[in-house]
């Protein structure tokens, strides 16, 4: 397999159980992800989805209280030498993955850049701290490689930034403080946790583009997390949609946006704002996700799904094969399934979303 299309992540049937005082909460149920190398993988799905617990998973920070009980997630890197190595992150303690993945080999950004600064330390600091703790960089060496890395996140005076504390940038200069620490020592994956959310929607699509280029740039892959298909629509070429746990829909971002197969991506494939639709008028999918303390049979998806067939209360659809990269877990897609169409309003949306990117091109 040559170098391009390694997979770097993959993560092959994870299910992981909170015990909490009411009882055991299966949050994520048999979810598989696959990465590879300089590609954007997008998880979207409402709150509560598991999207945070299944990256935390990975980057080996889940809360004491959650127990993994299936699953691998296996990540591929180099040594300093060159030479590959593959670990299974679940088998690997919390002392290890610090020193050899995480901030290291796979950073995260998190949805609210004041969680993740420290207020007392200067960015400067912040920035020069892993690359010292990572690599024993010289601390002069780490200072200029830090004023570089403020000014490919796009901030100025970075020379004089670097002494200031978090609370004297704005939300957009911290976001990209916050890139630049995670940029700090080279990871091969990026994990955006709804980096724009905290952010007014300028700001968010300056960070989005940010992210995108240091991408293309640096040549890494990035996993984003996000409720948003507006914004997997700018960054992704592959989707995951998520529901209460599992992945009930993922595919290449055309065959999610032009041709969606689960009735939940086509709620929220309706629920996407648009420049066409205004609010007032957009869809909401009725109700709400399950309470994952009460597990019940058949597909979770159901109570909510205007098109749910019978057996959906009673089995939970496997995963559909729709092409070599588009699978759906919806009994619709069973041959003997009746023959549902998505809404019509949704379908003349997508036409004209297809019509509009074909006119301006995406890049
Ligand atoms: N420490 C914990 N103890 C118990 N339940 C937890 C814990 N952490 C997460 N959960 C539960 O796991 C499920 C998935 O949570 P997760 O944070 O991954 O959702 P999410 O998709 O990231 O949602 P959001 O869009 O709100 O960030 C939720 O039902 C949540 O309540
Ligand atoms: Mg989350």
């Amino acid at each position: 397999m040559s170098e391009e299309n390694k997979e770097i992540l993959k993560i092959n049937n994870l299910d992981i159980t909170f015990r909490t005082t009411a009882g055991p909460v299966h949050a994520i149920r048999g979810v598989d992800i696959d990465l590879f190398k300089g590609e954007t993988v997008a998880i979207v799905g409402e709150s509560g989805s598991g999207k945070s617990v299944t990256m935390k998973a990975a980057m080996g920070i889940l809360a004491s209280n959650a127990t993994v009980t299936n699953g691998t997630i296996e990540f591929s890197y180099h040594h300093a030498d060159g030479s590959p190595e593959t670990v299974d992150i679940l088998t690997k303690n919390k002392k290890w993955i610090r020193r050899h993945i995480n901030g290291k080999r796979i950073a995260m950004v998190f949805q609210d850049p004041m969680t993740s600064l420290d207020p007392t330390m200067t960015i400067g600091k912040q920035i020069m701290e892993g690359m010292i703790w990572h690599f024993k960089t010289p601390k002069k060496e780490a200072w200029d490689k830090a004023v570089s890395l403020l000014k490919e996140v796009g901030i100025e005076d970075a020379e004089k930034r670097m002494k200031n504390y978090p609370h004297q940038l704005s939300g957009g200069m911290r976001q990209r403080v916050v890139i630049a620490i995670a940029l700090a020592c080279n990871p091969d994956l990026l994990i955006c946790d709804e980096p724009t959310t905290a952010l007014d929607v300028t700001i968010q699509a300056k960070i989005i583009e940010l992210i995108r280029r240091v991408q293309k740039e640096r040549g890494i892959s990035v996993i984003y997390i996000t409720h948003d298909l507006g914004v997997v629509a700018k960054v992704a070429d592959y989707v995951n949609v998520m529901y209460a746990g599992k992945i009930v829909e993922k595919g290449k971002i055309d065959e999610i946006f032009y041709d969606p197969k689960h009735p939940y991506t086509w709620g929220l494939l309706s629920a996407m704002p648009d420049l066409d639709t205004d609010d007032e008028r957009l869809y909401t999918i009725p109700g709400s996700p399950p309470n994952l303390l009460h597990e019940k049979a058949g597909d979770a998806f159901a109570p909510r799904n205007r098109y749910a067939l019978e057996i959906d209360d009673k089995a939970d659809p496997p995963m559909f094969q729709v092409t070599d990269t588009h699978y759906a877990a919806t009994w619709l897609l069973d041959p003997r399934a009746p023959k549902v169409e998505m809404p019509k309003e949704l379908a003349d949306r997508l036409k004209r979303m297809k019509k509009e990117a074909s006119d301006y091109g995406r890049e």
